[in-house]
């Protein structure tokens, strides 16, 4: 599938985005572990969160969906059955990192499978600690899917520090905890999105965590059941952060999301865009088990910064978005320390070069970061020329290259072409819909 774009209108009015993909997960992972009924309120309903909804189906787990309203009968820590074939997880990472860990403390066989990208994505990082927590579970040699994992007569409470700086990995292993003989604690060298620990907080399961100087410390107490409970799933930030780009750089933009996650762990990106100049304003913040609130975005004129390598784990899955920030900013934009973007679900550093470079825009690529000359086009200034050259994009299967490129060429001459866009469907399956809805024109 390609998507065809040509240049939008101001974007404007008010719209309400799909869930949280993270939270999505946590959601069905956790209420399949709980004793009785949980309802959740604004599920994604993208085929990522489905693929996981899917999976605890096989393992006997009664789920029922109506519209993003899901219903799931949760079994209890020790209720899930083997499932007849393998659980196939399309392109969800965090589906099979996080189900590693809790699979780990099955007492059943399982293998775990995904699609083509999911298939070279690095599974070491949660095998390798899970094997020290004493799980019998391998991939293939590559150190990637299929995962296998048979069960362990115990898994032991281990102390482990993260090499990199990842939400899956520390999640994974919070789920493992939850089947293991004693307290086991997790070291994140910064803190990566806080989703689990919230989720389980609201599920009742005990979590204590230390935040020190240059690392966080959390310490997961095993349990014997958790209860039910309701959820409420906030729009997706990163969902967000497509249009909220998409209004900064369109002339006679003023927009209004609603119901937008806010969690700082996420939310990096806003600060950096501020940083840069962008107008944007947060109303009706509330704070359930998470935090979230309306976000009002008007046009801005943005300008170039140097990146603090340390915000990158919170706006990880938003450097696309920052790439075409930093390309129509006036002067250079540094990004540095980005070297994880090569293990998402296509090498993002190599992908966003390759679009920036058919958008015609200046940029020098390194191992783990980026320079980009800002084009510092008057934008503002009637829309009679346009930034970009128009583009024939290949987005290398990629969901969120596929979006933040079709932006990108929202403000590009003539028509562009977005290519592989077919995953768009796994985190914001609606793109199209709430694009057009809001002033944009982009086409299958
Ligand atoms: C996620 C964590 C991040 C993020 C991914 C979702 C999660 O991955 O990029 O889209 O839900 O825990 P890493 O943990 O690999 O950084």
């Amino acid at each position: 599938m390609d998507f065809k774009v040509t240049k939008g209108g101001g974007l404007n009015g008010e719209v309400t985005l799909p869930g949280d993909k993270s939270i999505s997960h946590r959601s069905i992972m956790c209420a399949a572990l709980a004793t009785g009924e949980t309802v959740i309120n604004g599920f994604l309903r993208g085929e990522d969160c489905l693929a996981t909804l899917n999976a605890f189906k096989q393992m006997g787990v009664d789920i029922q969906q109506d519209g993003s309203k899901v219903k799931v009968q949760g079994v209890g820590l020790h209720g899930l059955k083997e499932p007849k074939t393998e659980l196939y997880l399309g392109n969800s990472g965090t589906s099979m990192r996080l189900m590693s860990g809790l699979l780990a403390g099955q007492n059943f066989y399982s293998t775990l499978t995904g699609d083509l990208s999911l298939s070279t994505r690095p599974m070491k990082r949660v095998v390798d600690p899970l094997t020290l927590m004493g799980a019998n579970i391998n991939t293939n040699s590559a150190g990637t899917s299929p995962i296998e994992i048979r069960p362990t007569d115990r898994l032991l409470p281990i102390t482990y520090s993260l090499p990199v700086a990842s939400a899956q990995v520390k999640s994974c292993l919070m789920f493992a905890a939850l089947y293991a003989d004693g307290p086991v604690v997790v070291k994140e060298p910064v803190q990566t999105r806080n989703h689990t620990e919230l989720m389980f907080k609201k599920f009742g399961i005990q979590v204590e965590i230390k935040s020190l100087s240059d690392k966080r410390e959390l310490k997961i107490f095993p349990v014997t059941s958790i209860p039910g409970t309701e959820i409420n799933i906030p729009a997706d930030f990163s969902s967000a952060a497509f249009l909220i780009l998409a209004a900064l750089i369109t002339p006679d933009s003023d927009l209004t999301l609603k119901n937008v996650g806010l969690n700082p762990s996420r939310t990096a990106l806003l600060g950096v865009l501020k940083e840069m100049g962008a107008d944007i304003s947060i109303s009706n913040f509330s704070d359930d088990y998470e935090p979230w609130g309306d976000l009002k975005i008007k046009s801005s004129r943005l300008k170039g910064i140097s990146l603090n390598p340390s915000l990158i784990p919170n706006l990880i899955d938003e450097l696309p978005v920052l790439f075409v920030a930093a390309a129509l900013a006036e002067g250079k934009t540094s990004i540095t320390g980005a070297a994880e973007l090569r293990a998402k679900e296509s090498d993002r550093l190599e992908a966003m070069a390759s679009t920036l470079e058919q958008l015609g825009v200046k940029f020098k690529l390194f191992e783990d970061a980026i320079d980009i000359q800002g084009l510092n086009q008057e934008i503002y200034i009637g829309n009679s020329s346009l930034p970009f050259k128009s583009s024939v994009i290949n987005s290398f299967g990629d969901h969120r290259i596929a979006m933040a490129s079709a932006i990108a060429c929202t403000r590009a001459e003539g028509e562009s072409l977005i290519q592989d866009t077919q995953n768009v469907v796994t985190s914001f399956p609606n793109f199209l819909d709430i694009s057009n809805k809001v002033g944009l024109d982009i086409k299958e």
